[in-house]
Parts: C-alpha cells; sequence; structure tokens
C-alpha cells in the first residue's frame, strides 16, 4: 500500500419539520432539520465515508445498516469514531479533512469553530487539520428549494 491515501464522500438528506440539525456533532439551532434513521448527520456521514474509502473499507451502510435498530437516532460520531479507529489499525493517521455542507440556510458561518472543535476532538486531530466549509445552492435545485441538505468530504491518510 502507498504512503498517502486519498478519499472522497458525499451525503444528502431531506430536511424535515420538527427534526434536530446536527452538523459535525454540533446542534444548529434551526426550526427544521434533517430527516433519518440515525441523528442524520450528513457532515459525519460525508467524513465517516471519506475515511472508509481512503482505506478502501467500503461505506458507512456497511459497516452500520440502517435497518439496523442500534443505530436508529444513533449519534452520528460514534461512526466517525469508528472509522478513525479502522483507519488507525490499518496503519494510516490522518492528514487532514476537508469539507462542505451545501444549505440554503440557516446561515453556518458562526457555527464553524463548534463544528471545527467537535470533529477535531472526535477524530483526534489539531482544528488545523479540519477544514469545515458553507455554501448555498443558489436557490437552485432541492436543496436551493429548501428540501434537502448535501455534504461533500475529501481525506488525506498517511502511514503511520
Ligand atoms: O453560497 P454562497 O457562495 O452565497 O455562500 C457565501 C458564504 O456564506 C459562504 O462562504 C459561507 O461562509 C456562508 N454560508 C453560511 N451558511 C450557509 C451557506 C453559506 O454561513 N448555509
Ligand atoms: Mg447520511
Amino acid at each position: 500500500m502507498s504512503d498517502v491515501r486519498i478519499g472522497q464522500g458525499w451525503d444528502v438528506h431531506r430536511i424535515a419539520p420538527g427534526r434536530p440539525m446536527i452538523l459535525g456533532g454540533v446542534v444548529i439551532p434551526s426550526d427544521f432539520g434533517l430527516e433519518g434513521h440515525s441523528d442524520a448527520d450528513i457532515l459525519s456521514h460525508a467524513i465517516t465515508d471519506a475515511l472508509l474509502g481512503a482505506a478502501g473499507l467500503g461505506d458507512i451502510g456497511m459497516h452500520f445498516p440502517d435497518t439496523d435498530p442500534r443505530w436508529e437516532g444513533g449519534d452520528s460520531l460514534m461512526f466517525l469514531r469508528h472509522a478513525r479507529d479502522l483507519v488507525s489499525a490499518n496503519g494510516y493517521q490522518i492528514a487532514n479533512v476537508d469539507s462542505t455542507v451545501i444549505l440554503e440556510r440557516p446561515k453556518l458561518k458562526d457555527h464553524r469553530a463548534a463544528i471545527r472543535g467537535k470533529l477535531a476532538e472526535t477524530l483526534g486531530l489539531g482544528v488545523d487539520q479540519v477544514s469545515v466549509k458553507f455554501k448555498t445552492a443558489e436557490r437552485l435545485g432541492p436543496v436551493g428549494e429548501g428540501l434537502s441538505a448535501e455534504a461533500q468530504a475529501v481525506v488525506l491518510l498517511s502511514r503511520k
């Protein structure tokens, strides 16, 4: 296996009233949230898939089937911790994570520090190794119409 490995992840969830909005393990004040079997934390899901992808270990559904009642309403930081441990057990460390949440509203930039801090703590990284960016979809498509939210992530692993 090579000394460095790259991974990519993506996720989408429907927006729904009466649901919490949790991004990177941080509760975002909002009058609507994201629908899903787990806590619907799209950002944690995208980063989990990027980690699993970089290590060649399949995807989040393979490790945490959404038919399994154990994961219902689950804390998605648990998925991240599991992926972090698998990466480490396979002889790699995380060099950095970069990510983007695409959501029309609410504005997320005031929550950036909290999200980066929570993700860094969960992954055992410095805050400088975890980047979180936000974009609207310029009112285009399902994200732009406020029907859904998406997250994308890339990670780089290096051999320990
Ligand atoms: O999508 P747009 O290019 O208009 O986003 C401009 C900036 O607004 C982003 O760089 C980000 O800092 C911020 N933003 C945000 N919350 C969102 C979408 C964008 O804070 N939901
Ligand atoms: Mg998801």
